[in-house]
C-alpha cells in the first residue's frame, strides 16, 4: 500500500549523555532511521537496543545522515569532536544543541559556514523527560530556511520555535528564560514557606499559584508592548501601590520567621524607580532599573 507521508528521513545524533539519548530515543520512537555516537562508546548500547545504528567513530556518524544532531557538554566538546571531520560534514546540516552563550553559537555559526556546512544553533527549553513532547519548545536560530526544510525530524523532538537568523539569539533566549524561570522558582518558593508557616500545603498554595500565573502572563504582554514603547504609563496600578503590597508580604514574612531577601530587593528596585520620580508608573518601568545596572556598579 502507497502513502503520501515520506519516510522518515535518517538522522545521526553525536553525543548521549541524559539529553542526547532522551534525543536519539525519540528519532528512534517516531522512526527515523538513527545514527548514534558518543565518546564513552557503552552509553550507545540502550539505544542500539531500540534499534539505533552505533558508529564506531564520528567520521562514520556524520555521513551516516544528512541530518546531524550534536548535543554534548559545552562548544568546546563540539568543536573537538568535529574539528577533525569538518570535511565530512560539508553539504550536510548541523543542528547545536548543546548549551552556550550567543557569542559562542555565533563563533560555531561561522565556523560551520566556513566549511559550507549548514548550521542551526538551538536552546532545549526541557529536561530529557519531556523530549518528545510537542508541548515543550525547542529553540532554533541562525537558519529559518535550514528549520524549514528539517521541521519534520526536528519537530519528533518538541514544538521547534523559530527565531530567525541570527545563530546568538537562540542562547539569548535560553539565558533569558531561565532567569525567569528562576525567579519564578524563587517566589513560588517564598510563598510556599509562607503559606507552609500557617500550615498550608504546597500542594494546595501551588494550584492557586499555577492558576496566578496566567494572571501574570496577561500583565507580562501588556507590559511588553510599554517596554518597547519607552512609556510606562500607571494606569493599572502603579509602583507607589505595589511599594505599599511588598510591605504586607514583609510584614506577613517577619510575622513567620521566613527570609526577607527576595521581598527586599523587589522593594529595592520599586524604592529606586521612585526615588527617580515614577512612582506613578506601572511596574514595567522597572525595566529601566536593569539598563542602568552598569553605571551603578
Ligand atoms: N539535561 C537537561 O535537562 C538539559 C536541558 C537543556 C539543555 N541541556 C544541555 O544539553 C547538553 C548535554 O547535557 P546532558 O544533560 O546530556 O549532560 P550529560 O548527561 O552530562 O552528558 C554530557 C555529554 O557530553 C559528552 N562530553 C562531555 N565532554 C566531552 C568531550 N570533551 N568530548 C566529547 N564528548 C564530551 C559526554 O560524553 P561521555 O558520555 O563520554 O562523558 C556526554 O555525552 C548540555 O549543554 C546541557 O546544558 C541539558
Amino acid at each position: 500500500m502507497t502513502t503520501n507521508h515520506p519516510a522518515p528521513q535518517p538522522v545521526t545524533v553525536i553525543g548521549l549523555g541524559q539529553m542526547g539519548s532522551a534525543l536519539a530515543a525519540a528519532f528512534l520512537d517516531a522512526g527515523h532511521p538513527t545514527t548514534v555516537f558518543n565518546r564513552s562508546p557503552e552509553k550507545a548500547r540502550p539505544l542500539v537496543a531500540r534499534g539505533a545504528v552505533h558508529a564506531a567513530t564520528v567520521a562514520e556518524a556524520v555521513t551516516a545522515s544528512e541530518l546531524v544532531v550534536v548535543c554534548v557538554l559545552d562548544y568546546p566538546a563540539v568543536r573537538a569532536l568535529l574539528e577533525p571531520v569538518a570535511a565530512e560534514l560539508r553539504g550536510r546540516v548541523l543542528v547545536n544543541l548543546t548549551s552556550g552563550s550567543p557569542g559562542q553559537a555565533r563563533a560555531e555559526a561561522a565556523w560551520a559556514a566556513g566549511h559550507g556546512i549548514g548550521y542551526l544553533d538551538g536552546g532545549v527549553m526541557t529536561t530529557p523527560p519531556g523530549i518528545g513532547d510537542s508541548a515543550h519548545m525547542i529553540l532554533y536560530a541562525g537558519g529559518p530556511e535550514l528549520l524549514a526544510a528539517h521541521r519534520p525530524a526536528l519537530a519528533v523532538l518538541g514544538d521547534p520555535v523559530d527565531l530567525g537568523a541570527d545563530a546568538g539569539l537562540a542562547s539569548l533566549y535560553d539565558a533569558g528564560l531561565l532567569g525567569l524561570m528562576w525567579s519564578v522558582f524563587g517566589g513560588w518558593l517564598h510563598a510556599v514557606a509562607l503559606a507552609g508557616a500557617d500550615g498550608v500545603p504546597a500542594t494546595e498554595f501551588t494550584g492557586v499559584a499555577v492558576r496566578w500565573l496566567r494572571t501574570v502572563a496577561w500583565f507580562m504582554t501588556a507590559y511588553a508592548d510599554q517596554v518597547d514603547a519607552g512609556e510606562y504609563p500607571g494606569d493599572d496600578a502603579t509602583i507607589d501601590v505595589q511599594v505599599a503590597a511588598v510591605g504586607h508580604l514583609l510584614h506577613a514574612g517577619e510575622e513567620r520567621g521566613i527570609d526577607d531577601r527576595l521581598p527586599r530587593l523587589h522593594l529595592e528596585l520599586m524604592r529606586e524607580a521612585v526615588a527617580a520620580g515614577h512612582g506613578g508608573d506601572s511596574y514595567a518601568r522597572i525595566v529601566e532599573n536593569f539598563r542602568k545596572a552598569p553605571t551603578r556598579r
